[in-house]
């Protein structure tokens, strides 16, 4: 099909608005959780496969890299929980104006990262 867009795709010099990044990262966050589902699912087969099993996930999972992944998995979530509400908010019609959204997408991308630190902190 022939269109008269005009395509631009230098990512480099694209400059999304704070709404535009909140929106990216929220489709990076909801791939990212689909993609752990599978592997989450044959560490759980693993560990629940008798004490040499669970030795083994454990060890898995006391690896500092791995420790990594799962912080940055826990942001995912949290991203993803707080961008989804804004999402359901301004599907009902709240909040769309240019500096309300931009609030709201400031508010979803701090509060997750709040939630994370405080969590974090609260779990050593
Ligand atoms: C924690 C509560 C969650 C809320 C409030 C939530 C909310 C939402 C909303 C509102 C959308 C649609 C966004 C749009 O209109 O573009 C969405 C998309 C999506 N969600 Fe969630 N979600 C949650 C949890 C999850 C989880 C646990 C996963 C994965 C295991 C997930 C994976 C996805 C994916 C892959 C999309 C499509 C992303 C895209 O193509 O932009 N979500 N979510």
């Amino acid at each position: 099909m022939q269109t008269t867009r005009p395509v631009f795709l230098d990512l480099w010099r694209i400059k999304l608005p704070l709404s535009g990044v909140v929106s990216i990262l929220h489709r990076i966050s909801g791939v990212m959780m689909v993609l752990t589902i599978p592997v989450a699912a044959i560490l759980f087969h693993q560990a629940l496969s008798g004490p040499e099993g669970f030795a083994l996930v454990a060890g898995i999972l006391d690896f500092w890299l791995v420790k990594l992944v799962l912080v940055v998995l826990a942001w995912s979530l949290l991203h993803h929980l707080f961008a989804g509400i804004r999402y359901l908010l301004l599907d009902l019609g709240l909040g769309l104006d240019r500096s309300a959204a931009r609030r709201s997408a400031m508010i979803a991308l701090a509060a997750a990262i709040a939630v994370l630190v405080i969590g974090g902190g609260l779990s050593l």
